[in-house]
Parts: C-alpha cells; sequence; structure tokens
C-alpha cells in the first residue's frame, strides 16, 4: 500500500461540501485527498505498476498541466469554459487491468466516473457531468493498441486510437483492405462505434457497427469480458447502443472490408445563384438509390456570394470506389443536374481519400493520419439530426435556406442513405435507421469564444429544427445517438420523470430497441453504475 503524499488535491473537504452523501461512506481523513485513496485502491486491484507523474492530473499539483490533458482531445469548446464542472482529477490508464481496478475503485469509493476514447461527445458528455459532482475522468487516450491481421481479415483496436490511426494501420498492410467508419480522422474508436460509427463507405458495407466481430469490454463489477462472456444480449447492446451505459470498451475486433486500389474523390459546389435548390432536389431523387460504390454527400455553408449579398453554397463531397471513368459513367446516366466533369474528379488511394474527404488540404500526407488531430480548429458549437423519408419539396428548400441566412456560422450536412444500409434490419444492432431512410440531416452552429450571446445560437438551431418538422421523419421524430442532443425528451411534460423523458430520447435514437437496452441494462447494471445525462436507463421500480 502506497500513500502518495506529494499529490495534495481537492481535500475531502470540500468534496464534502458538494456531495453529502459521500460522507457518509468514508471517514474522511482530511490530510489524504481524494486522489490518494483512489490510487490506494488501484494499488490493491493491480498488479501493474503506473507511474503516478504519467497517469494523474489533478488541479493542486499542476493546473496548467491538468488543464492540457482536459482539453486535449475534447472537441467542443462548449464544455471546457470556466464555469463548466471540472473532474477532481484525471487517470489516464495505461494498462487494461488499470481499467479494471479503476472501476471497482470508483464503485467501491462511490466517486462518479466519467470517461473517454476520443472527446468527441457532441454534448461532452465524456469530460464533463452536470449530473453529479464530484466526478473523475478516465482518459483512454493511452490505450491505442492496433493489430491488423490481413490474413484473417481482421484486426483489435484498443478504445484510445483514432479512426485515423486505424485506417492508415490497415493501408500500410495492404491497399485493398479498408474499414467504413467515420469520415473525420481524430475520431476515438471507442466511443465511436458504440453509437454505430458511419462513413463513406456506409452505402456499400454498413456501418462500423455492423462490422464488429468481438469486443473487450470491463463490465461493472470490473469483470473483463469478451463476445463468449459477455453474451450476445450484451453484444448486442454494445454496437450501437450509444456509450457508457453498458461498459467501458477496452477494444474492439472488427472485420476488413475490400476496397479498391484505385478510388476517385470530388467536391463540386453550387450557390443558390447557381440553381443550388433544382441540383438538391435531384439529388433528393438519387442518392440513396445511386450504385452502393457512390457517396454523395452535401455539405451546407453560407459564404459572400458574387453580389456581396450572403448565399447558401451546397457542396457535394463525394466518394466512389472504382476508377473516374467508371464514375462518369454513372454520373451521366444517374446524375447529370449535378454537371460533373472529369476534370472536377480526383483518383487516389483509399488511404488518400480519408485524408481528402476528413478535409485536410490537398497534398496532406498520409501520415497526418497518426497525430490523431483535426483539421479544423476547436470551436463551440451545437448540432441535431433529422431523417428523412420523403423529398423535401422545393417550398420546403426555399424556407430553409432563409432561415440558414440569418445565422453567423450556420452548417447541414446531408448524407445519403440506401444500399446495404436498407438491407440490414432494425434490429440487427440498436441503431435503427434503415429501410426508408433516403437521407440524414445533420444541423450544426459554431460560435468562437469571443461572442458575447452564445446563447442566440442554439435558439436559432432549435427554431431551424422546429421549421423542419413537417419534412422529416415522425412518430418518432428519429435522431443519431452519436450526434448527442440533450434537448431531447427536455420539453416532455412531467419530464422530471427521468424515465419518461428517456422514452422520449430513446424512441428517436433507438426507436423500439430501446426496450431491449433497458431490460439488457437492468440486467447487467442494476445499480446503474454507468451513468450520464442520456445514458440508458434501468428500469423503474414499479410503484
Ligand atoms: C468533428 C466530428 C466529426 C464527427 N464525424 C462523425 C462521422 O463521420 N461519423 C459518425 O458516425 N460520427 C461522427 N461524429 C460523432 C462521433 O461518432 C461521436 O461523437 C462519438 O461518440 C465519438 O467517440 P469518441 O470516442 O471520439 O468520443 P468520447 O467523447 O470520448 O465518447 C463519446 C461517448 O462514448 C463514451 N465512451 C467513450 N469511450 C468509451 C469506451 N471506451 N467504452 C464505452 N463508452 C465510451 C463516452 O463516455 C461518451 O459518452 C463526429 C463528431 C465530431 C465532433
Ligand atoms: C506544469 O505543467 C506545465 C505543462 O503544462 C509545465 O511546463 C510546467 O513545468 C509544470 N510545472 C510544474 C511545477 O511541474
Ligand atoms: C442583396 O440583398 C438585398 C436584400 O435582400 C436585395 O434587396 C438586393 O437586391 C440584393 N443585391 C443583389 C445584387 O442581389
Amino acid at each position: 500500500m502506497r500513500l502518495s503524499k506529494q499529490l495534495p488535491t481537492i481535500s475531502y473537504i470540500s468534496l464534502l461540501a458538494l456531495s453529502f452523501s459521500f460522507y457518509t461512506i468514508i471517514t474522511p481523513i482530511s490530510s489524504i485527498s481524494l486522489q490518494d485513496v483512489f490510487i490506494n485502491c488501484l494499488h490493491r486491484n493491480t498488479n501493474v505498476d503506473f507511474p503516478l507523474e504519467k497517469t494523474f492530473f489533478s488541479p493542486a499539483k499542476n493546473v496548467s498541466m491538468f488543464n492540457k490533458v482536459l482539453d486535449s482531445t475534447a472537441q467542443n469548446l462548449r464544455f471546457l469554459t470556466k464555469s463548466m464542472p471540472k473532474p477532481g482529477f484525471i487517470f489516464t490508464p495505461v494498462h487494461e487491468s488499470h481499467v479494471q481496478a479503476s472501476i471497482i475503485c470508483s464503485k467501491k469509493l462511490r466517486i462518479h466516473l466519467r470517461f473517454r476514447s476520443g472527446g468527441h461527445d457532441y454534448e461532452g458528455l465524456s469530460y464533463v457531468s452536470e449530473i453529479k459532482k464530484p466526478f473523475i475522468l478516465m482518459d483512454l487516450s493511452k490505450l491505442r493498441q492496433i493489430n491488423v491481421n490481413i490474413i484473417y481479415n481482421n484486426a483489435w483496436v484498443q478504445a484510445g486510437a483514432t479512426v485515423g490511426e486505424l485506417y492508415y494501420r490497415i493501408a500500410e498492410k495492404s491497399n485493398v483492405h479498408g474499414f467504413p467508419a467515420g469520415l473525420c480522422s481524430s475520431l476515438g474508436i471507442g466511443g465511436h462505434i458504440t453509437g454505430g460509427a458511419y462513413g463513406s463507405m456506409m452505402r456499400k458495407y454498413g456501418l462500423g457497427g455492423d462490422n464488429v466481430v468481438d469486443a473487450k469490454i470491463v463490465d461493472a463489477n470490473g469483470k473483463l469480458l469478451d463476445r463468449a462472456t459477455m453474451g450476445e444480449d450484451m453484444f448486442w447492446a454494445i454496437r450501437g447502443g450509444g456509450g457508457a451505459s453498458f461498459g467501458v470498451i477496452l477494444a474492439w475486433k472488427i472485420k476488413l472490408v475490400p476496397v479498391p486500389n484505385t478510388v476517385t474523390v470530388f467536391t463540386v459546389t453550387k450557390t443558390l445563384e447557381q440553381d443550388a435548390a433544382r441540383v438538391l432536389l435531384k439529388w433528393q431523387e438519387v442518392a440513396d438509390k445511386l450504385v452502393e460504390e457512390l457517396f454523395i454527400r452535401v455539405i451546407f455553408n453560407v459564404a459572400a456570394g458574387s453580389n456581396g449579398n450572403k448565399t447558401v453554397t451546397t457542396s457535394y463531397n463525394a466518394l466512389f470506389l472504382g476508377d473516374k471513368h467508371a464514375l462518369m459513367e454513372v454520373m451521366k446516366k444517374d446524375f447529370q443536374e449535378l454537371g460533373l466533369t472529369p476534370r472536377d474528379c480526383v483518383e487516389m488511394s483509399w488511404l488518400e481519400s480519408i485524408v481528402y474527404i476528413s478535409g485536410f488540404p490537398g497534398n496532406t500526407p498520409t501520415s497526418v493520419l497518426l497525430q490523431g488531430k483535426s483539421p479544423f480548429p476547436k470551436i463551440n458549437f451545437k448540432a441535431k439530426s433529422d431523417f428523412v423519408k420523403k423529398t423535401i419539396p422545393e417550398s420546403g428548400l426555399t424556407g430553409m435556406f432563409k432561415k440558414l441566412l440569418t445565422e453567423d456560422s450556420p452548417a447541414m450536412i446531408w448524407n445519403p442513405y440506401g444500399g446495404m444500409m436498407a438491407e440490414i434490419s432494425e434490429t440487427q444492432i440498436p441503431f435503427p435507421h434503415r429501410k426508408g431512410v433516403i437521407f440524414k440531416i445533420q444541423y450544426l452552429t459554431a460560435w468562437p469564444d469571443s461572442d458575447k450571446r452564445p446563447n442566440r445560437h442554439v435558439k436559432w438551431i432549435r427554431e431551424l429544427y422546429s421549421y423542419m418538422t413537417p419534412y422529416v421523419s415522425n412518430n418518432p421524430r428519429q435522431a443519431y445517438v452519436n450526434y448527442r442532443d440533450l434537448d431531447l425528451g427536455k420539453n416532455k411534460k412531467n419530464a422530471k420523470k427521468s424515465f419518461k423523458k428517456a422514452q422520449v430520447w430513446g424512441a428517436k435514437y433507438f426507436k423500439g430497441n430501446f426496450n431491449r437496452l433497458v431490460k439488457i441494462k437492468s440486467k447487467f447494471d442494476p445499480e446503474n453504475f454507468f451513468r450520464h445525462e442520456q445514458s440508458i436507463p434501468t428500469l423503474p421500480v414499479q410503484s
């Protein structure tokens, strides 16, 4: 047993002020910090050493280092402001047994635990708790091994690895293997796959979650389980049921998919003055029906137009699993209205297309994917999502364009469905948005730290969401759990009853799968150890 006296952290007393119930569990020893108690407990529960100066970060020891680690992968600046609750300390495990010990110790000491893989959570849930204080953060970024096995056509990827690193490690071993997960290279594979994980090959191969064959997790008792020992219910729940509800994913075993030696990409932009609406009407008709090898998404922004007035830009950003010639044939036949020319098309390797679609400037070397960085500066943002099942008429588009023009930095991304997405059943994994979906909408708005009235942006996006109501899925109005949105369920009358509220967002994210998720949660984590603002609830006790 070791006491690390050199690490004075938050005193028990200050913690007690925040959490009376904590006091009743543990006798306070005023000179010992919570962190020290936790460290002692870890030592009793793992045989593998962890160098304290490299694995524990507390504001009392070195606040600048603490902030550096806290901010490192956090993507949404909105949750890094001074007023946001901060973890008491951060622990970065360097061995899988440390994760097990952390669960055991958090449970024993009744310390609320958040954990983070890539830090991309839209509502900051992986590093901010607004429901339970104090809390601590376990950051999995040092568990990022990737073992690609081309002969067996699979790979084991630890939770802290980014998708960019994974793609790079696959391509290092083969030019004709890939994996169909997210478009943004800095996503953490740990959290990403827990919500489904879509990318530019989804129309051909489905989601990342559809291509998982095994997983290693730590459950609420600190037990390490794989597919065989966790059982098929739990294995189903973790592939799309949302992050941090069932356990900590240590690693995913994924199935690789074939990619051609040469793929083709393009980005073609139309402004309102260039007939954006007409092309968009046509895109809605074909987007989900094109060959599965072709993925064309539409990115909307607002920019200065040629006449000096603001305009909406619609950028058709595409990946085609084939060469330029074959792509031109498809476009000539099915989507001439875009006016694609061979000059717009660039042939490259699949790995290079990842760098391109991620948004890095042209000619950025693929090794950038090993840096775990996004090409864009971090911003404050709020986002929402919708699924569309019938084409939005021109009148609907007109009002939507108008609304976009009233905001400072709005964006939308429309993502085509169809192909393999329509072939996989709604209950195969918890992600239910399959047959019948033409495309998904993501709404975004961003603002700088210097903005004095950030709330007006949140208000704006809620208004846009409300405007879109008649044009999108309803009953339930579906949403993507990886685009976590804490607005959902909020308006429900009687929202104090948290299970009722959960049923609202639960239906949106998971449709009928929500009920099965609740049953699995109740069985494997009856004490609701893994919880956050939108974690899967246990069944309410009948009164
Ligand atoms: C810039 C950007 C681009 C994006 N692009 C895409 C995209 O192309 N496709 C797509 O599908 N999604 C995309 N997303 C959404 C993304 O998939 C989700 O935010 C996802 O949850 C991120 O995982 P993470 O590990 O990076 O995030 P984190 O913030 O670390 O985790 C997200 C959630 O999962 C939990 N969690 C983290 N690690 C684990 C673990 N090891 N085990 C269990 N639970 C865990 C966290 O506690 C949290 O609740 C994007 C998000 C951003 C910010
Ligand atoms: C605190 O951390 C910073 C890095 O963020 C480092 O430069 C500095 O030397 C550290 N200070 C002490 C006292 O260790
Ligand atoms: C710019 O927008 C204003 C207001 O909508 C409009 O009156 C004007 O005609 C526009 N200018 C041009 C050159 O289109």
